[in-house]
């Protein structure tokens, strides 16, 4: 898929179906996110890769549809490696959505969910106490066709050379 049409189709999916994911894509998603620039190269991420249903199950107390999800990638940061690693995991987050959508996949950003229950969500994965578990990216086939959600027009937000100025030179 080209990379502009998986950026127009990309949408927030929370209507999973289970279907089958080989591990060659889901390791192949994860090199995207491998693969994202972070603040002075500095790379504060680490991926978790989730197959087992009974941990894909558990990890649906951060949000219910997520038991619907055939594998989930998790993101893991070390907030002492840089003071940009939230910026770093979030370009290495839309660079795996990119991807699964590429590969004809769903997804969805979950992150303010989690955020309120990091803590139990780390318990069930091992992760170590000084990293944080900031983004799941539970990933399936989409129950429903759906739409990404409404965006703002390009002419409400965009100048030309100085703010403000909409017409273009
Ligand atoms: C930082 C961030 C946190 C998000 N957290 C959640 C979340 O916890 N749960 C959820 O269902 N969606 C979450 N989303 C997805 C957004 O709700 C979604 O991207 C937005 O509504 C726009 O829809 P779209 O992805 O279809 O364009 C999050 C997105 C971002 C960028």
């Amino acid at each position: 898929m080209d990379l502009f049409e998986a950026i127009a189709k990309r949408k927030s999916c929370r209507s999973l179906i289970k279907t089958e994911i080989p591990m060659g894509d889901l390791e192949k998603i994860v090199d995207a996110g491998r693969l994202a620039p972070s603040g002075m190269n500095r790379q504060p991420f680490e991926f978790i890769i989730i197959t087992d249903p009974e941990t894909i199950s558990k990890l649906s107390i951060v949000q219910g549809f997520i038991r619907d999800a055939s594998a989930i990638i998790a993101i893991v940061a070390d907030e002492k490696q840089s003071k940009y690693w939230l910026e770093d995991v979030s370009a290495s987050a839309e660079n795996m959505l990119l991807a699964i959508t590429a590969l004809g996949y769903e997804s969805c950003w979950v992150e303010g969910t989690l955020l309120r229950k990091e803590e139990e969500a780390k318990a069930i994965l091992n992760v170590p106490a000084d990293k944080r578990l900031v983004i799941f990216l539970p990933i399936g086939k989409s129950l429903v066709a759906g739409s990404q959600a409404i965006k703002k027009s390009a002419g409400e937000m965009t100048y030309y050379e100085k703010y403000g100025q909409r017409q273009r030179p």
